[in-house]
């Protein structure tokens, strides 16, 4: 065998052991006692429902058979996430009622911005509770947990120990509706780049950085789905149809959620040189997603640009009459935005969010690190590789 070959031979075998670490390396689990997630509707497991209002039947149908403070027909990534590390589903920090947060918390609201909005929720409908109100929520649960576990008995059970939330894991699902929100304000996709992106990734960063000042060290972060895929989007932006692309997306859309995915990779990278203890893992859901979407049928899937839950118009999606919306009809309540026969088969849950069965698929992708940047699986994301 010659240098060259022994040579190719040798970085293969190096580079196959760093990128499929396998129960036969030394490389151990993580076992993370805890979770601390903060994000949007993407991984909101009951915030905005505690604070105002249940999300609607049918929301909750298919996994826990009522509504579960989810906007999906069942679970989400984070609780798949939370599932694979022999952790219980998160309880959103918001929920007065039922909720342990023994192995961690969720501070992610739907309609959350890494920005804070200076519209009403009323007016935008965006959350208040953006990205900096959940990093001072978490905060105050930091403190307040720690001295409530001291008085021991029940507080003791259903609060993180100190030590939880340096070996926790810390993930993070935000940023589409920053996006969003800029194209609601009219700018043009050029004003949303320079503007509102470099502003929310900054901020992010800060986020990141406080968090770690508290203690935590490891990181999952998404970056953001292709936005121009979804009904929301397909009905209230009309576009040239020369800005379609061939799956009938948005395509400007999803140049800006790409766009932001480049300067959110730059931020952590810059993140990664400045916290030295820190593990950062970046997740390419955008890959994820946009692959299902476009191969729908491929991975058993039908109608992916279409609303299961809704309510009528090409996408089944009327932003009046959303998933769950009820009419008066001689005195009977008639739900008349109710579930598809088969949400199984289905990627779009109710025109912005994805369900069970897309959620399932998309963690199944994401967790043994093949669209992760290092690309460690989830099971090792306190590792440094
Ligand atoms: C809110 O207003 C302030 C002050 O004008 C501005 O700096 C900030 O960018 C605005 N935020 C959003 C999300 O538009
Ligand atoms: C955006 O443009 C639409 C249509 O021209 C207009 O009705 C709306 O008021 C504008 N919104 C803002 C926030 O300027
Ligand atoms: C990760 O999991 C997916 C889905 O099960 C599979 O297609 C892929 O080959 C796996 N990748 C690695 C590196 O094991």
């Amino acid at each position: 065998m010659d240098p060259q070959t022994m040579h190719t031979i040798f970085s293969l075998v190096i580079s196959m052991a760093l990128l499929l670490p396998s129960p036969t390396t030394s490389i151990t689990k993580c076992e993370f006692p805890a979770i601390f997630n903060f994000g949007d509707s993407n991984s909101d497991t009951g915030g905005l429902s505690a604070a105002f209002g249940q999300a609607p039947p049918p929301n909750g149908e298919t996994y826990f058979h009522s509504p579960a403070g989810r906007y999906s027909d069942g679970r989400l990534v984070i609780d798949f996430i939370a599932e694979s590390l022999g952790l219980p589903y998160l309880s959103a920090y918001l929920d007065s009622v039922g909720s342990n947060f023994g192995h961690g918390a969720n501070f992610a609201t739907a309609g959350s911005t890494i920005r804070p909005q200076n519209t009403t929720m009323s007016q935008s409908g965006y959350s208040p509770i953006s990205l900096d109100v959940q990093f001072v929520q978490f905060s105050d649960f930091h403190r307040r947990s720690q001295i409530f576990n001291k008085k021991g008995d029940v507080f003791e059970k259903l609060l993180p120990k100190e030590d939880d939330f340096s070996a926790a894991l810390y993930t993070f699902d935000i940023g589409q509706n920053d996006l969003t929100s800029g194209f609601k304000l009219n700018m043009t996709t050029e004003q949303v780049k320079a503007y509102v992106v470099p502003d929310a990734l900054s901020q992010l960063s800060n986020i990141i950085r406080y968090i770690y000042g508290q203690g935590a060290r490891s990181f999952w972060i998404h970056n953001t789905g292709p936005l121009g895929c979804l009904p929301y989007v397909l009905d209230r932006y009309l576009i040239a149809p020369a800005q379609v692309d061939k799956y009938g997306c948005n395509s400007p859309f999803n140049e800006v959620a790409q766009y932001f995915n480049g300067r959110l990779i730059e931020a952590v990278v810059q993140l990664r040189k400045d916290l030295p203890e820190a593990v950062i893992t970046y997740v390419d859901v955008y890959s994820v997603k946009y692959t299902l979407i476009t191969q729908a049928k491929k991975y058993g899937f039908q109608h992916p640009l279409v609303a299961c839950c809704g309510h009528g118009g090409k996408y089944n999606f009327n932003r009046y009459m959303k998933c769950g919306a009820k009419k008066g009809i001689n005195g009977k309540e008639i739900l008349i935005a109710n579930s598809c026969k088969d949400p199984s088969v289905r990627i779009n849950w109710d025109g912005v969010h994805y369900t069970e069965a897309a959620n399932k698929w998309i963690f199944e992708q994401i967790s043994n690190g093949s669209f992760s940047d290092p690309p460690i699986s989830l099971q090792i994301a306190c590792q440094r590789i």
